[in-house]
This record gives C-alpha cells, sequence and structure tokens, in this order.
C-alpha cells in the first residue's frame, strides 16, 4: 500500500510538473486529492490494515496528502499571478489616446422652449392643468361655443379648422383655449394653470404660417383678479424671457372669450424695429394674445362673475422661440433637418 501511495505521488508531481494553466492544476486536485480522489480510494482501506501498520501506512498517506497539496498550491499561485498579470497586460487602456466622439441627442427647440417657459410661469405660481383637460382631438363645444364664439364665427368655418369625419362637430383643436373651459369644469377655484399644446388650423403653409403649431395656455381665477395681476404677469414673464432690454407693446384687441383684451408684441428681432419682410414692414411681431375672461365663459362654468374674476392668456411657442434666436421661417422646426436641429 505504501508502495502505490508512492507511486500516486510521484505521478501526481509528474503532472503538476507538465500542468501549464490553472486549468490543469483544478483536473489533478480533482483527480487526486479531492474526496472521490485517489489518495482518498487508498486511505478508505486503511480499515482492513493491521493496527500496527495502520499507524505507518495512516501516517505515510497523510504525508503524502500534505505534501501533494502543498505543491498543488505553490503551482495554482504561480499560474494565478501568471494569469492575473496576463490579463492586466491585455486590459491596459491608453489614457492618453483621444476619445471617440458619441453624439449626444437633446430635446426638440420646441419642447426646449415649452420647457424654459413652463419654468417661468412655475415660478410666477402657475402649475399645469391635468393631460384630461388638453385633448387635442376637441368638440366644437369646448374650442369654441363654451369661449362664447358666436354661431357664424368664420374660425368655425372648414376653411379655417380641420373638422373630422368621424362624428359631427368633433375638430382638430385650432387653439389651446377649450383647455380653460375643462380645466374651470374640473378643477376647484382658485386656479392658476398653465396648459402647453398643439393646435391645428387650415392654413397655407408659408415662412410664418404652419398647419399645426404649438401654443401655451394660461389661466388665473380667484376672488378680485384685476388686470393688472394680467398686465404684471405677462411683463414680468416677458421680462424673464426676453431680457429686460427688448421693447414688448399691449395692444387693445378682440377676442370672443375675453374683455377686455389685449395682444402683446414683441420687436422684431431681424430688423430691430426697422421694418423688413419678417415682420411685414410694421417692426413688430404678435406673439400673444390675452384679457379678462369673459362674463358669459364663467357663467357656462358655472362660475360666479358677481365673486370671481380671472385673466386669461394664450402665445405661440414657436414664434417665441424663433423671436429669440433669430429664425425666419416656422418650418424648419418640423423638417426634422439635423443641420438646423443640432443647433440648439
Ligand atoms: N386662443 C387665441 C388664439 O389662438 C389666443 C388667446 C387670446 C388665448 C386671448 C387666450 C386669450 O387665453 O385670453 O389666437
Amino acid at each position: 500500500m505504501k508502495d502505490q501511495l508512492q507511486k500516486i505521488y510521484d505521478e501526481a508531481q509528474e503532472m503538476l510538473a507538465q500542468a501549464k494553466n490553472l486549468e490543469d492544476i483544478e483536473n489533478i486536485k480533482l483527480k487526486y486529492l479531492s474526496r472521490k480522489g485517489e489518495l482518498n480510494s487508498i486511505k478508505k482501506n486503511l480499515k482492513n490494515l493491521s493496527d500496527e501498520d495502520k499507524k505507518v501506512v495512516g501516517a505515510f498517506a497523510n504525508e503524502v496528502a500534505n505534501n501533494l497539496e502543498n505543491s498543488v498550491k505553490e503551482k495554482y499561485d504561480i499560474f494565478y499571478k501568471q494569469e492575473l498579470d496576463e490579463k492586466l497586460k491585455k486590459e491596459k487602456i491608453d489614457v492618453t489616446l483621444s476619445g471617440k466622439y458619441i453624439p449626444r441627442g437633446h430635446v426638440h427647440p420646441v419642447t426646449d422652449t415649452i420647457n424654459e417657459i413652463t419654468e417661468i410661469f412655475h415660478a410666477l405660481g402657475f402649475s399645469l392643468t391635468t393631460d384630461e383637460n388638453s385633448p387635442e382631438v376637441e368638440t366644437e363645444y369646448f374650442n369654441f361655443d363654451m369661449l362664447n364664439f358666436p354661431k357664424d364665427h368664420p374660425a368655425k368655418d372648414m376653411q379655417d379648422t380641420f373638422y373630422t369625419k368621424t362624428a359631427p362637430h368633433v375638430l382638430l383643436r385650432s387653439q389651446t383655449s377649450g383647455s380653460q373651459v375643462r380645466t374651470m369644469e374640473s378643477m376647484k377655484l382658485p386656479i392658476r394653470v398653465i396648459d402647453p399644446g398643439r393646435v391645428y388650423r387650415n392654413e397655407n403653409i408659408n415662412s410664418r404660417k404652419n398647419n399645426f403649431f404649438h401654443q401655451i395656455e394660461g389661466l388665473y381665477v380667484d376672488k378680485g383678479v384685476t388686470f393688472a395681476d394680467l398686465k404684471g404677469v405677462l411683463t414680468e414673464f416677458l421680462r424673464i424671457y426676453f431680457g429686460s432690454s427688448r421693447p414688448t407693446r399691449f395692444r387693445s384687441s378682440y377676442f370672443p372669450f375675453t374683455e377686455p383684451s389685449v395682444e402683446i408684441d414683441v420687436q422684431c428681432i431681424m430688423c430691430h424695429g426697422k421694418g423688413c419682410r419678417t415682420c411685414s414692414g410694421t417692426g413688430w411681431l404678435e406673439i400673444l394674445g390675452a384679457g379678462m375672461v369673459d362674463v358669459n365663459v364663467l357663467k357656462n362654468c358655472n362660475i360666479d362673475p358677481e365673486v370671481y374674476s380671472g385673466f386669461a392668456f394664450g402665445m405661440g411657442v414657436e414664434r417665441l422661440s424663433m423671436l429669440k434666436y433669430a429664425i425666419d421661417d416656422i418650418r424648419l422646426y418640423f423638417n426634422n433637418d439635423q443641420r438646423f436641429l443640432e443647433q440648439f
């Protein structure tokens, strides 16, 4: 039995000497030193020996096992270090190499402008109305009737508004103002909200007009809201958005759903007020409609005009963006031309 043990030991040492990598070492461990390995299967036979022999052979078997374990460990450490070194060498990175350019995307300039304006109005105390209050496919009822448009108003004409064929009186909203009505009907007073969204108009497309664009609607209804509040909030908005040196003006106007009504113009960025093609020679561009919410609209929404008053406004997002960045063609926003989009 001693000879057998010696033979196994020599064999194992021979294999160790020839081992080339960690995997070989693992295999040697498995073959000789594991629970089902060759050394153990011999040890199992010890019980058949006399007590005298058991002692001697048992001691020898342990010695062989210890020696083998030590040799295996020694080799294992060598290969482990070798393989680690190789791996580290392979994974070494040259930090002086120039980087690979990975283009980064960004939000669309329209989204960017909406975000910027939304933040300004947040700071002024306005929150967003709900999505349910702002559907793009709208009814004539919310888009026109509840907003005090007379039955024969030209805006209701198919020439100006896209009607759907699926149902009568269902249209693509021509303005975000319908959300005012939905908001007043669904939210508790006081209300101070804005609502950015897309609107559609049956227009001949040119550099100033597209058949869809974006608006941001605003609505503030509370006890004692006055025209001074309207002027204060919108003047502050213009100052933050355009900077204090940009000339703006309030001009009296008319909308069916506000009384009195105003429009706000911003000096043309192309000609600085001198008059050019973009501003049709006037030096000004209209960006915003606003006014005190008409008594009839409040009544339509079951709000008592004797107790409450409010102001509303609606602005064109692309217009505001064009006037900030001196862009003279609205179609650029929707052509998906990278050369344009990458500039933002
Ligand atoms: N909805 C109007 C338009 O599309 C803009 C507007 C004017 C909105 C006055 C308002 C407002 O809320 O009070 O031209």
